[in-house]
Parts: C-alpha cells; structure tokens; sequence
C-alpha cells in the first residue's frame, strides 16, 4: 500500500484532508495513525484567526457547505503547541498554509521551515489575494504563478499547491504549478454555492457564500483530477466526496496518486481509517499488487 510523492513516503495513499482533521492531536484517541496515510492540517497563517460568524455551516442533500473563514490559532501556536506532540504520532504531518498576499505566506513558510517534524507545505490557493482586489490567487495563472514561484523558493520542503475548482480549466492551473516548480498539486478545494431560508429569504450562512464539499461534488472532482492528469506532469492528490475505498480507486484511476478524505470525517471520525482499509481490501480482492499502479490507469 506504500506509494512515494515527491520523496515522502506514505504507509498508504490515504490521508486526512485540510479543515477536517483539526491539528491531528484530537483524533489520537479515535483512529490508529499507523493505519492512515498521515494528515493536512488546518489552514496555518501569519497570525492567529476567528473566522466567519456563525451560522457557517449547513448540511445539503449530499454533502455540506462552509463558510469557516480560515479560522486557525497562527502558526507560531501551531508549532509551540501542537506539533510536539504530532511527533509521537508516527505519522505525516502536511502543514496547510494560506495568506492574502505571497508575502503572507511566505513568512508562514519561513516559520515552519526551522520546526521538526512537518514532512511537506500544501499551499491553499483558494485564498483573496487583497493586494490585488480580492481576486483569488487560485483562479488566474499569472497570480497563481507568481505565487507558487515565489514560496516555492522559500520552501526547504516538498511543495504541494492545492487547486480551486472554481475554474473554467483546472488542467490550465496544474500546468501553472509546474511550469512554477511546484512538486505536487491537490484538488479539489471546495465550490463556491449559496443556500437560501425560503422563509426569511436570507442566506442560510452568514457569510452569504459557502465552500460546498461531500458526496455532490465527487463525479466534477474525478474529472478535474483527470483533466490535471492529462495537463500536468505532477503527482496528483485527490480529494471531493470521498466516502469509501472504491471511490478512492476512482480517484487514482483517474490519475491520483494518493487521495484525502474530507467531509467524511465529520460524518464518521474514523473515516479515513476505514476508506484506507477499504482500498487495501479492493487491492486484495482484484488482484492489485502495489496500489500505485492504479494511478492514472483508466482505459
Ligand atoms: C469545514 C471545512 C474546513 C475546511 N478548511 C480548509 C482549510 O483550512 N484549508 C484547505 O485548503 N481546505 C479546507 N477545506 C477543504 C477540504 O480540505 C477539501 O478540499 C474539500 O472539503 C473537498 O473534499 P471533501 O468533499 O472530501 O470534503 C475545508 C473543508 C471543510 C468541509
């Protein structure tokens, strides 16, 4: 079940995706770390965040939608609190770093480059940029560029970029990375969607708009995941909907090289746990002998 992405080695493609997986420490007492690939942590920046006012999230026919607001206790916290205890779990620990400006982030990087313990960046490119209007870095190449370009610089480890989809050619956006020497992309990131009170006639999240995530965004995430594949000649974290082992294999088939597990994890804790299980037992049952050779093998 082992697979190597840009040198760091996973016990199995399946890990715990950003936003859903706390700091990893309050799943200890859930699940067994030695039976997961490792985890993302939560959106790390400069300084500490509150995040959105409540209600920020709902729950829709399949899935959920957020509007958190990138709430995080700052990266110094971060690494003072957290991370030495992340140690003793054995596993990989990505560190998920986010700014409004490249400068943000940058200094985000800065921090966590001098702390043990992190294995690889995944840089969330689903953020305003607020020196240039708000626009999100994620959804215009020459920002997206510069911004990958520029941490990647700074970085002294692997540099995953993790992709909007809020794009009309996310294989456009894989290319950037690479052209910008990023080493791996993830995708996808959550849909910008709206969900209103009939009643009040008001917005049912505060902040108006919200991420939509789960089992609804599955089938456009597979295809985006296919699009960066055929684009783009780097390894591919897949993530959107995953509910169980076989949707997993959908996602490497497709061209992932490791998928993550989001959503999921608020429905059942032990999600993760249990999808890695089910992608071993689907390897057994058909025959797979190394789980990496199903990456990108749709006919
Ligand atoms: C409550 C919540 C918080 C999230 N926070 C982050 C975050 O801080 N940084 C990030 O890059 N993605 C964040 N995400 C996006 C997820 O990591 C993932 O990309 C998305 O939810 C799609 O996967 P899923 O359908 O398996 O949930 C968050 C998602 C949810 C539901």
């Amino acid at each position: 079940m082992r697979v190597t992405i840009a040198g760091v080695e996973f016990r199995t493609p399946v890990i715990g995706a950003s936003g859903t997986f706390g700091y990893g420490v309050e799943f200890e007492d859930l699940i067994s770390f030695d039976r997961i690939g490792g985890f993302v942590t939560k959106g790390l920046s400069r300084e500490p965040m509150k995040g959105n006012p409540t209600p920020r999230i709902i729950e829709t026919a399949a899935g959920m939608m957020n509007a958190i607001g990138l709430q995080n206790m700052g990266v110094r916290a971060f690494i003072a609190e957290k991370l030495p205890k992340l140690q003793k779990l054995n596993t990989v620990v990505i560190a998920n770093v986010f700014g409004f400006t490249v400068e943000d982030c940058i200094e985000v990087i800065h921090a966590l480059n001098d702390a043990p313990g992190v294995a690889m960046y995944e840089l969330n490119a689903s953020c305003p940029n607020t020196s240039h209007g708000g626009m999100v870095f994620g959804t215009h190449p020459n920002m997206l560029f510069d911004l990958v370009k520029q941490c990647k610089a700074v970085s002294q480890r692997p540099l995953i970029v993790k992709l909007s989809p809020n794009v009309t050619d996310v294989g456009l956006m894989g290319q950037v990375v690479e052209d910008a020497g990023g080493d791996a992309v993830s995708l996808v990131n959550t849909f910008v969607s709206l969900a209103i009170d009939i009643e009040t006639r008001k917005p049912r999240i505060a902040n108006v708009t919200a991420g939509l995530s789960g089992p609804a965004i599955k089938p456009i995430a597979v295809r985006m995941v296919r699009d960066v594949w055929r684009t783009a000649k780097l390894p591919i974290f897949g993530l959107g909907g995953i509910l169980r082992g076989e949707d997993a294999v959908e996602f490497m088939m497709a061209g992932a090289a490791a998928v993550q597990v989001g959503t999921a994890s608020f429905a059942d804790p032990r999600a993760v746990e249990n999808i890695a299980t089910g992608l071993k037992r689907w390897c057994a049952s058909h025959d797979v002998a190394q789980v990496g050779s199903l990456t990108g093998s749709m006919i």
